[in-house]
């Protein structure tokens, strides 16, 4: 004798039979009122107002009331008192208007309710860890270990949307310009990103490893040798490190590249690609896009990824100091460094304290020696612990450059131009946001162009900005041989509200000049070999010129869905630790599979 399924609280459940939904629950207002309509969702809030139960019935389009009444629907209305969260239905009933009274303003389907004539319970669920709500306190590592509740919240569903509603657009902009969606392997060989790589032992080759693609770099610029002459993918990419905020072990890029094309070229199909991508998503950007150099950025922002509706700009005033009285400063100046300034018109709410406070916090984060500051108060007097130490040229060229004016607070650095412009961009963005200093525009993409090819690595080399391949700029080769620190790459960078959305340049598509960019970053013959051979040798085999670029597509969707955390816009992401909490992964694996792979585990230390 087989017994109806029951439910844990007693209530047997149903199937569905041939009853098949009719609308989305946020969509019922697509029918009339005093049509039938059949629903399916999850039991959100649960009401039973003594006689009358209602039930906010929930899927991914939005929320519905239904109402079970014991004198339209008997049966429906007693097995109603067992429904509880999280309770999977399927329901038939009828659309009604709401009384005025009972309208709810706050709900797209606020004007009406749904009278159940049959209810059938398909599943039912054990209590949920927390609501499912648009908004949320519950501590993030709770929503990822229940990510199944989680992603049932609207703004999850809606990233998801919006995940796909990118892609789509994306796709069609690039088949529409030529390009064509090629995969490339993902168990592949280490390629010099700049992360970590993640390894893959190999059973076949004991001892041997893949290594997960860090991007598709080598391989899309393979494809412009091979002739395909347009390439994209929706690539997955594996970077083994530290996670941020802004930062996945595995993240998903919009990845390109094109041959026989010049920098403008490729700068109008990222344009394109962001414009009618944004556009799918419901947001309109200017084009064409604001430019800057990166130079010009670094001076007016003090960084290469500039949110540049904050209305602040950075001040420079090294050569004043270089012969200033004041020692600190001068001899910051003559030591190669840079002396910047911050003026903030009408920041008279920034207080002796909040500065103190200010001060505490970019020595402590940002490894400031000091932050030197003017108050300009009422009265048009100056209170400063520097001013003391300055000469009339110095205050003079304050005045001019920072337009000083009553109200004014303008802080100082000088340092080491990476680390001042770290720490007045810093204050630049806090500050500018919490003074209210951003204009009106919502969206305000920016392309910085000319970065510099290489930089100091900190040992008294140099080392590329971007990667490798990038070829400098035309004019600019002959500095190679003489003053390479001053050559220009063609590397350039999308920013969106100062989130740098991606990356590309054109590439050295001769492979003398790859050799002699290698060799500058101190790779010997053998060691070019050994790490780049087969990009080199791949170059004589007649690659034509050819460039790209790569967009971080799930920062383009955190952009869109206004949030500052990547986690909020993938389904499963990592945590801080690197672990998926759902999955509980990474996870120890039996000796038997270590043992086909040849690898042996040494004794951990214990770590919590
Ligand atoms: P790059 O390393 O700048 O360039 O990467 C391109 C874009 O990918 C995004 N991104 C990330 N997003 C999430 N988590 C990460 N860990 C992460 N790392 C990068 C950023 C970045 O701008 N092959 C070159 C592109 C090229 O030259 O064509 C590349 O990978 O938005
Ligand atoms: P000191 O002479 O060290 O007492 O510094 C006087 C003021 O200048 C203090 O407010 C310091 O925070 C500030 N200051 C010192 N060195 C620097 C620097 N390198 N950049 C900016 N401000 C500094």
């Amino acid at each position: 004798m087989s017994q109806p399924p029951m439910s844990k609280s007693g209530a047997p459940l149903d199937v569905m039979g041939s009853l098949r939904r009719s609308h989305h629950c946020g969509d019922v207002m697509k029918a009339a009122v005093g049509d039938e309509v059949i629903l399916a969702g999850w039991v959100g809030r649960r009401r039973d107002h003594g006689g009358v139960i209602f039930v906010d019935l929930r899927d991914r389009t939005g929320i519905v009331q239904v109402v079970f009444r014991p004198e339209s629907a008997p049966e429906a209305h007693t097995r109603a008192h067992h429904l509880r969260s999280e309770w999977v239905l399927m329901i038939r009933g009828e659309v009604e208007s709401r009384s005025e009274e009972t309208i709810n303003p706050n709900m797209p389907t606020g004007t009406i309710e749904v009278n159940v004539r049959e209810l059938r319970i398909l599943n039912s669920a054990s209590v949920p860890p927390f609501a499912i709500e648009e908004e949320t306190d519950v501590d993030e590592q709770i929503r990822l270990r229940h990510r199944l509740h989680d992603l049932r919240r609207p703004p999850l569903q809606r990233a998801l949307q919006i995940r796909h509603d990118l892609a789509r657009a994306v796709r069609e902009s690039l088949s529409d310009q030529d390009f064509l969606e090629i995969e490339t392997p993902m168990l592949a060989r280490a390629t010099p990103e700049g992360a970590r790589d993640f390894l893959v032992p190999s059973r076949l080759q004991p001892g041997e490893f893949y290594a997960l693609p860090q991007s598709p770099q080598i391989m899309k610029q393979l494809f412009m040798i091979g002739g395909c002459d347009r390439y994209y993918q929706i690539a997955r990419c594996f970077r083994d490190e530290d996670l941020r905020a802004d930062r996945q072990l595995e993240f998903t890029q919009i990845d390109l590249e094109l041959s026989f094309v010049g920098v403008e070229e490729i700068l109008t199909v990222l344009e394109r690609v962001m414009v009618e991508g944004c556009r799918a998503c419901g947001v309109e950007l200017e084009a064409p896009f604001k430019r800057i150099t990166w130079t010009e950025a670094m001076s007016r922002f003090g960084c290469d990824k500039p949110d540049t509706r904050i209305q602040l700009e950075l001040v420079e005033l090294t050569d004043v100091f270089m012969t200033s009285e004041f020692k600190a400063f001068r001899g910051v100046a003559e030591a190669g460094g840079i002396v910047k300034a911050l003026p903030i018109a009408n920041a008279k709410e920034l207080s002796r304290g909040e500065i103190d406070r200010l001060e505490k916090l970019v020595r402590k984060e940002l490894g400031a020696k000091g932050l030197g500051w003017i108050r300009v108060e009422d009265d048009g007097t100056w209170k400063s612990p520097i001013t003391k130490f300055l000469g009339e040229p110095e205050l003079a060229a304050i005045r001019e450059r920072c337009k000083t004016e009553p109200g004014m607070v303008i802080f100082f650095q000088a340092d080491v131009a990476a680390r001042a412009n770290t720490v007045l961009s810093r204050l630049r963005e806090d500050l500018g946001r919490r003074l209210g200093r951003v204009d009106g525009r919502e969206w305000d993409p920016l392309l910085v162009i000319d970065f510099p090819l290489l930089e100091d690595d900190g040992e008294g080399g140099l080392t590329h900005v971007h990667q490798p391949f990038v070829a400098p700029v035309e004019e600019d080769l002959a500095l190679l041989d003489t003053e390479p620190e001053k050559v220009r790459g063609t590397h350039y960078d999308v920013v969106l509200n100062g989130v740098e959305l991606g990356s590309g340049s054109l590439r050295n598509h001769r492979s003398d000049i790859q050799r002699k960019i290698l060799s500058i970053m101190g790779y010997s013959d053998a060691e070019m070999e050994a790490s780049f051979g087969f990009l080199i040798n791949a170059l004589d085999v007649g690659a034509p010129p050819h460039g790209g670029f790569a967009f971080g597509f799930d920062r383009w969707v955190m952009t869109l869905a206004r949030t500052d955390n990547l986690r909020d816009v993938i389904a499963f992401p990592k945590t801080q630790r690197g672990q998926d909490l759902l999955m509980e992964a990474p996870s120890a694996v039996d000796a038997e599979q270590l043992d086909e792979l040849s690898l042996r585990i040494r004794a951990q230390p214990k770590s919590d």
